[in-house]
């Protein structure tokens, strides 16, 4: 796509251009939400005027598909393996070799046009796409690397991502070694909780793996937990113990969590809506076809947040209270 050369031409602008602030939204963790809240967060920062890359690090491709792109479908043979050039799971595997690649800005699809059209004043919304063949290799060929080498995204971004002002990173389960690629990468992390008991327990440990980071590449990468979002919420009329349990459990320290190590959960919930699951078919997220609609105004409010807590201490963060249950509130 030359238009994306041609813009990121001018994007990048040398290396003056400040460095993008890198979020990686990772869980234990499969299904409950991780690609989806990428793609709407990515696509709702763009609406808002702020230039995007979404980085797709997982080699099941779906935020690729979230943004209408699949890399690899075409026929003509050199095409396709032109195409395969541009996924990250071959940048990543020929940057560990230091051998000849595309430039970030090059191997990037520029998705502006396709996913925003009819907003007014919104910023760019790229993606670096993946593909499974090469995302399952460049996670092999980590494996066998000394440990320093998961700084490589990290690295790649902050010197080929100029321009942007945020990079979303989507993340696989935390059983992969390319989750601890993303957590090198990223300034902050977002985790998610669905309102099942398991998902305290994976974001706690997703807690403490973040914080593991700075020590396991010895002081180079510090990303710090932003906090936990609930998703797949149910409306309070129809809670249970388990969703009073689970909202409980992310408030503060967490249940079973070391001090100050809590899940530091955003005030806003995003509820379970098959607008959202549904807009994945549409190569469109769901805040994009929705704004105006609850889900769409659940990811502004989300961003919202993810912004003033960007800006503002950790001390000054504001955080849901906990519930007290009917039975337990005299006692
Ligand atoms: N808030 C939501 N409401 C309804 N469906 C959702 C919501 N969030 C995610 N989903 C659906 O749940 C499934 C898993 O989400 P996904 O983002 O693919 O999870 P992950 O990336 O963590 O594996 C998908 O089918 C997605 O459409
Ligand atoms: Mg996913």
């Amino acid at each position: 796509m030359t238009s994306t050369f041609e813009n990121a031409t001018d994007v990048v602008g040398g290396t003056e251009s400040p460095a993008p602030t890198v979020i990686a939204i990772a869980t234990q963790k499969g299904g409950v939400g991780k690609t989806t809240t990428t793609v709407n967060l990515g696509a709702r920062l763009a609406m808002a005027g702020y230039n995007v890359l979404i980085v797709d690090l997982e080699p099941q491709a779906q935020a690729g598909t979230a943004l209408g792109v699949t890399l690899g479908g075409q026929e003509d043979e050199q095409a396709a393996e032109a195409e395969l050039r541009r996924s990250l799971g071959y940048i990543l595997q020929m940057a560990l070799q230091s051998f000849p690649r595309a430039h970030l800005q090059e191997a990037m699809f520029d998705r502006t046009d396709e996913v925003l059209e009819g907003f007014d004043g919104h910023g760019r919304l790229c993606l670096l796409a993946s593909e499974e063949a090469s995302m399952s290799a460049a996670q092999n060929a980590f494996v066998t690397k000394p440990y320093k080498q998961t700084a490589t995204l990290r690295h790649l971004l902050l010197a080929e991502a100029r321009g942007f002002d945020f990079v979303l990173i989507d993340t696989p389960p935390a059983v992969s070694h390319l989750n601890a690629v993303a957590l090198a990468a990223a300034d902050y992390v977002v985790t998610i909780c669905i309102p099942e008991y398991q998902s305290i327990k994976g974001a706690l440990v997703l807690s403490a793996a973040t914080h593991a980071v700075e020590t396991n590449t010895g002081g180079e990468c510090k990303p710090q937990l932003l906090g936990a979002l609930l998703n797949r919420s149910n409306p309070e009329s129809k809670w249970t113990n388990q969703d009073v349990d689970i909202r409980n459990g992310m408030v503060g320290d967490g249940i079973g969590a070391e001090p100050g190590r809590g899940l530091f959960p955003f005030f806003t919930d995003v509820r379970k809506d098959t607008r959202i699951s549904e807009s994945y078919i549409y190569g469109k997220p769901a805040v994009v076809r929705f704004p105006n609609h609850a889900c769409g105004k659940q990811y502004t409010a989300v961003v919202e947040e993810i912004l003033d807590r960007i800006d503002l201490p950790r001390e000054k963060w504001t955080i849901a209270d906990p519930i007290l249950l009917e039975e337990s509130a005299d006692a």
